[in-house]
């Protein structure tokens, strides 16, 4: 563990934090009446975890055969429900239609240019089968991987399904992603088909995705065909017909040519509990992705579980979490989840501004949404957008709101929860991560008394705790480090391909515990703080990136020597991208080369990494070492006055940098 994995003083918590503190908000009495969860599943839980776990699993799943043993723990590994044989489709879709609830709707789609569609569980059931049907026509089995590279149309969750009806497993690469990503995530899964649109609508405009999909396949050898759905071709409400796709012959093949014409009947297939469910690739602290690993019947039970009991779930209510499907948000609350509870939820394909600041809350009204869940990110742009626009529209329905992807500020906590949640409504701040797979901390709505600012306790059966550098846990009261101490059902399985990564990366830190790489401190009444990233890994407007993938974009252009790239506090995003990049001998530094420098990042990463901020330095602060100290190019990002340098090799370095020139910011 390197100096730069302490809590900073930019990390710690602000004096907004503290006076927050001393707000609470108790339950309102009428949903605490009529709340699913009560105080009493903690006490049961703590008595005896694996029951608590092994009772839900019994009563939650439908299984073809009863698992044997709850858990078998050999740290880092673990095995849940072993023994057992289940199917996640047939969980999420058929047993519902068995159940009666054929009619019941599934999901409320809209589209961005305001087409709409509306599935229910028998035309999910439909849908999935056929879906699944084509798949094993292109010679998809049990334990494939495929690649899914989709906007946020119905067909996206449909394809996920269809893989888990066979068995097979996808890896979901977020549309945001460039050719290179995408490319780069196919190789270390070695899927075999790719799932893709001709595009997607995302500002009034179409979004190409086959083209990188086509650029990305050319380097990966295992892929035998491209399955493509017409997504832009058929609306173009926009009146500009963009370029049909290219299909390349034998490769390629229209979803709708191929899955139509299947039958609608595909037996679901039973899996072993651990079976691998996705690989979702996540950023870490080295520039190689890394694929988390998720498997089945702990992963589901986790996801259902906490998505019944920490939004209050009950069968008449609209569920809409706003997010992609291409973060594990999406897999875990818009698909797996939800579904596996039955529950009516919204998919809408587009950004939150198009065609105005209030599509959101026309939504809302429009399909009367009783529980919304969404990013810190998306309630600050809102804010900025001021309360007129929500106030325009109906949103007596909501009942409940979450929060989720970074600390929640508490001026956004409380505008959300007065203009959005009408102060009716309890909010969930909940903590988890991609590697977790479900909530592990958040309120207990109906239950716990909430702090604006704070995801408060560990689910039921959580073992989170904070320590200090040697793994103490700490006093009430001090900042440390986020641990986990005892396994969980749908926790990472490994890294794809990499076992001794995964022990490294999560579990050596602190011996025996699972180390979060978040900062965290409980206050004298027990409740979580969290602190933000200990690591180098920033989080963007809810995304996770790493710095040093982005470094390794930079210097991978020509004109680029070093660089390093630091996160800078921002009121919207969470943090903001800022690139120091120092050139080759006889590189001029001009804006050009600023503009294409953020251009190429975009190129080989996605949009998504593109640097807001980028500063040309004839030099980068660096340790005797030769580390280069992030802690202090933080400071000169923020304007801050600059900590310790004297470990610095050169201390007239950071000087020389904040003397020398302001960053070109490209917000
Ligand atoms: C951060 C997203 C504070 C945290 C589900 C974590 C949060 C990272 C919260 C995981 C929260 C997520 N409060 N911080 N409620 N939720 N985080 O893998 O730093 O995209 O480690 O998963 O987001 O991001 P990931």
């Amino acid at each position: 563990m390197s100096d730069e994995q302490q809590p900073t003083e930019g990390h710690g918590p602000d004096v907004e934090g503290l006076r927050a503190e001393h707000l609470t908000f108790p339950p309102p009495e009428s949903f605490a009446r009529n709340a699913t969860a009560t105080r009493a599943l903690y006490e049961e839980a703590e008595a005896d975890p694996l029951a608590f776990w092994e009772q839900r699993a019994r009563e939650k799943l439908s299984w073809d055969r009863p698992f044997e043993t709850v858990l078998e723990w050999d740290p880092p590994f673990a095995k849940w429900f072993l023994g057992g044989r289940l199917n996640v489709a047939y969980n999420c879709v058929d047993r519902h239609v068995e159940n009666g609830l054929g009619d019941k709707v599934a999901y409320h789609w809209i589209g961005e240019p305001g087409d709409r569609r509306t599935l229910t569980f028998a035309d999910l059931q439909r849908e999935v089968s056929k879906a699944a049907n084509a798949l094993k026509e292109l010679g998809v089995r049990t334990g494939d991987r495929v690649a899914i590279y989709m906007p946020m149309i119905p067909e996206l969750p449909i394809a996920m399904l269809a893989c888990a009806r066979l068995g097979a497993a996808h890896t979901v690469v977020f549309g945001g992603f460039s050719a290179e990503a995408l490319s780069g995530r196919i190789q270390d899964a070695q899927a075999k088909l790719v799932i893709t649109a001709d595009g997607g609508w995302r500002r009034g405009k179409p979004v190409d995705l086959k083209t990188a999909a086509d650029e990305a396949a050319r380097a990966c050898p295992t892929v035998e065909h491209m399955l493509v759905v017409r997504r832009i071709g058929e609306t173009g409400t926009s009146g500009k017909a963009p370029a049909p796709a290219v299909m390349e012959p034998g490769r390629d093949i229209w979803w709708h040519d191929i899955v139509q014409r299947q039958s609608a009947d595909c037996p679901p297939v039973p899996i072993d509990s651990e079976q691998l469910l996705y690989l979702l690739y996540t950023s870490g602290t080295t520039a190689k992705p890394k694929g988390i690993i998720h498997t089945s019947a702990g992963y589901l039970l986790g996801t259902s579980l906490t998505h019944e009991l920490i939004f209050d779930i009950k069968p008449d209510d609209v569920y809409w979490c706003a997010a992609d499907i291409g973060w594990v948000t999406g897999h875990s609350y818009i698909v797996y989840g939800p579904l596996a509870n039955a529950t009516t939820g919204v998919l809408y394909e587009g950004a939150p501004d198009t065609p105005g600041w209030d599509r959101w809350w026309q939504i809302i009204d429009e399909l009367k949404v009783t529980v919304l869940y969404t990013a810190p990110t998306a309630i600050r742009a809102f804010m900025k957008q001021g309360e007129a626009l929500p106030a325009q529209h109906d949103l007596s329905s909501l009942r409940l709101l979450g929060s989720v992807g970074e600390p929640i500020n508490p001026e956004a906590w409380l505008w959300y929860h007065v203009n959005i949640g009408g102060e009716r409504c309890p909010i969930v701040d909940t903590w988890w991560q991609t590697e977790t797979g479900m909530i592990l901390i958040s309120p207990l709505p109906g239950v716990t008394t909430t702090k604006p600012g704070s995801a408060t306790f560990p689910f039921p059966g959580i073992a989170a705790d904070v320590v200090d550098n040697e793994g103490q846990a700490l006093p009430l009261g001090e900042s440390g480090y986020l641990v986990l101490k005892e396994p969980w059902p749908a926790m990472l399985r490994g890294i794809y391909g990499d076992p001794e990564r995964y022990r490294a990366t999560y579990w050596s830190r602190f011996p025996g515990m699972y180390f979060a790489g978040d900062g965290a401190r409980r206050d004298e009444e027990g409740y979580f703080w969290l602190l933000g990233r200990v690591d180098d890994v920033m989080n963007v407007a809810g995304h996770r990136i790493s710095t040093i993938e982005i470094e390794s974009a930079l210097v991978d252009h020509h004109s680029v020597a070093e660089a390093a790239v630091v996160g800078k506090n921002d009121p919207v995003t969470g943090q903001a991208i800022f690139a120091f990049v120092t050139t080759k001998v006889g590189v001029d530094s001009a804006d050009a080369l600023g503009r294409e420098l953020r251009e190429h990042v975009a190129k080989v990463i996605g949009p998504i990494a593109r640097p807001r901020y980028l500063l040309f330095t004839p030099d980068l602060p660096k340790t005797r070492s030769g580390k280069i100290m992030r802690r202090l190019l933080r400071d000169v990002a923020e304007g801050r006055p600059l900590g310790d340098t004297t470990t610095l090799a050169d201390a007239t370095v950071v000087e020389s940098i904040r003397a020398g020139a302001s960053a070109s910011d490209d917000g």
